[in-house]
């Protein structure tokens, strides 16, 4: 069976504690490949690969070199999008006919920030201290630590890598312990690009040793984490004692709001590609569909219908919409939310269980649920399930719309259903999410910022604000002449 070593300094590296863990692919439940089980040894090696990278041939490279480098990555993943592809398909779950579209779109977070390396100038500040010269100039942090979870394994580390290393910093990544093989095997194109050994290396394993001990190393100089909001928050929490910075994407329960007046037939689309898309496991699920009461029924109704048209089955099949679900804990906790919404008083109209008709194979398939009958206080509604689980709630105006969708502790994302251009530039201001999207849903771009308001997260990856996260501004003061008039009093 395959084994996954570290990459650590440009060399794939044995485990400290020689321990190896399986990772499965979610469709058969079969274990494919055995991955490297790292401690705080392993992490320790890294770090000190990336601080040597960081302080010698990576840190020496112009700003253009480093562009250069990134734009020959850029046309690696195009090149090798199909294989990449499949190892996530296969380690995931992840649809086939998503996979390969999105690994060719991956390589143009490499382009757009490749591009931008050079780009980033400080400024000349027009000083009123006569006779001193002062300059800013945008400086990486160091160190990087990123911690990557498992719904969109090299998608999410490319976002952070990419700005990154733009901003030229070096990295150790630590994937998810459920789907670390991609982020292994993109490491070949790593050194292909021509990108030194010791810029970027990967320490895989658990959260709560190999995580936590990235997070906890004092050459670190900022964690870059995606993932739940428990996790995060120790994160943080951790990360505070050394005044590190960080960033955090930490998902969501976001509400997509369909008003009377929306295309009715696009607002269906927009609501099931929300929630069925990547089986539900992504950050910006429309999980709270908010449906105006007068053309409630006809809504769900039609809803019901399309999403019982899903094709449910094998991933590397071009033809199925909704795979498996991608870790068996997971798994377990779509279920239990399942039962907690019935247990709430919520009305199941589709699925409401596993899934075990044609198509089905292992033991991780949900059946795509939809419960009606929702109100805002149910757990259902607050909680963030991670899995195909709609929950709609009727709502009667524009107030209550924007009431109901405002209450939650998430921020990371909205949707507005719309035809009325007033109602839009109103829902868009005063809904309180880091993306909003009028008439689509599930757009994003290397060129927009991404990132939450409230528990959803910290800080904004892509677009031009994602490169900030990676930089740190150091003012310059420079005398003309070198006498000190008093130096007993500020200048
Ligand atoms: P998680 O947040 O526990 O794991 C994400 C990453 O953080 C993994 O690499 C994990 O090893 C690492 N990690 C966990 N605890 C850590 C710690 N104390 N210190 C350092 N690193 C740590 O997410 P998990 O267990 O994979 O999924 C649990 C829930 O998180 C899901 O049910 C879902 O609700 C949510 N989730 C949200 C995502 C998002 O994009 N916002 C992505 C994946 C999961
Ligand atoms: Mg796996």
């Amino acid at each position: 069976m395959k084994q996954y070593q570290h990459y650590i300094g440009g060399q794939w590296t044995d485990p400290a504690s020689s321990r190896w863990f399986d990772t499965t692919n979610p469709y058969d439940g079969e274990v494919w490949a055995q991955i490297a089980e790292g401690n705080a040894n392993d992490v320790a090696a890294a770090v000190a690969a990336a601080k040597a990278a960081f302080e010698g041939e990576w840190g020496a490279l112009t700003a253009t070199a480093r562009g250069k480098l990134l734009v020959r990555l850029a046309e690696l993943i195009e090149r090798d999008a199909a294989r990449l592809g499949e190892i996530e398909v296969r380690d995931n779950g992840k649809l086939i006919a998503e996979m390969g579209a999105q690994t060719k779109y991956m390589a143009e977070w490499y382009r757009y920030f490749g591009g931008l390396a050079d780009k980033i100038e400080g400024a000349v500040i027009p000083s009123d201290k006569p006779g001193i010269f002062n300059f800013t100039r945008y400086e990486p942090l160091g160190v990087i630590g990123m911690i990557i979870p498992w719904n969109s394994p090299l998608l999410l580390l490319s976002w952070k890598l990419s700005a990154a290393l733009a901003a030229g910093n070096t990295v150790v990544v630590k994937p998810s312990e459920f789907t670390s093989a991609s982020a292994l095997e993109f490491m070949s194109l790593i050194e292909e690009a021509g990108i030194p050994p010791g810029v970027v290396n990967v320490v895989t394993g658990f959260g709560k040793d190999t995580g936590a001990a990235l997070v906890e190393h004092p050459d670190v100089a900022k964690i870059a984490f995606t993932g739940s909001d428990i996790s995060g928050q120790k994160v943080y929490e951790s990360a505070a004692k050394q005044i590190k910075h960080v960033s955090l994407e930490l998902g969501g329960k976001s509400p997509n709001i369909v008003f009377e007046d929306a295309d009715f037939e696009a607002a269906v689309m927009g609501a099931i590609s929300g929630i069925f898309a990547a089986t539900g496991q992504t950050c910006i699920a429309g999980s709270r569909l908010l449906v105006q009461r007068s053309i409630h029924d006809a809504f769900v109704e039609r809803l019901v219908e399309v999403a019982k048209t899903a094709t449910i089955g094998d991933p590397m099949s071009m033809d199925t919409h909704v795979g498996p679900v991608t870790t068996p804990p997971q798994y377990r906790k779509v279920l239990d939310y399942i039962d907690i919404a019935k247990s709430e008083g919520a009305n199941c109209i589709l699925g409401g269980g596993p899934y075990d008709g044609p198509g089905a194979k292992g033991s991780q398939f949900v059946s795509p649920t939809i419960f009606t009958g929702v109100n805002n206080r149910m757990r259902i509604a607050q909680e963030e399930v991670f899995g195909p689980v709609l929950g709609v709630i009727p709502f009667e105006d524009e107030a209550e719309a924007l009431a109901i969708g405002n209450d939650i502790n998430f921020g990371l994302a909205a949707g507005v259903w719309t035809r009325d251009i007033g109602r839009a530039i109103r829902m868009s201001e005063r809904l309180r999410a880091g993306t909003v999207w009028v008439n689509t849903y599930r757009a994003v771009s290397f060129t927009s910022p991404f990132g939450g308001y409230k528990r959803s997260g910290l800080g904004r990856e892509s677009g031009i604000e994602g490169i900030r996260e990676y930089l740190q501004v150091k003012s310059v003061w420079i005398a003309q002449e070198t006498s000190v008039a008093n130096p007993f009093i500020m200048r």
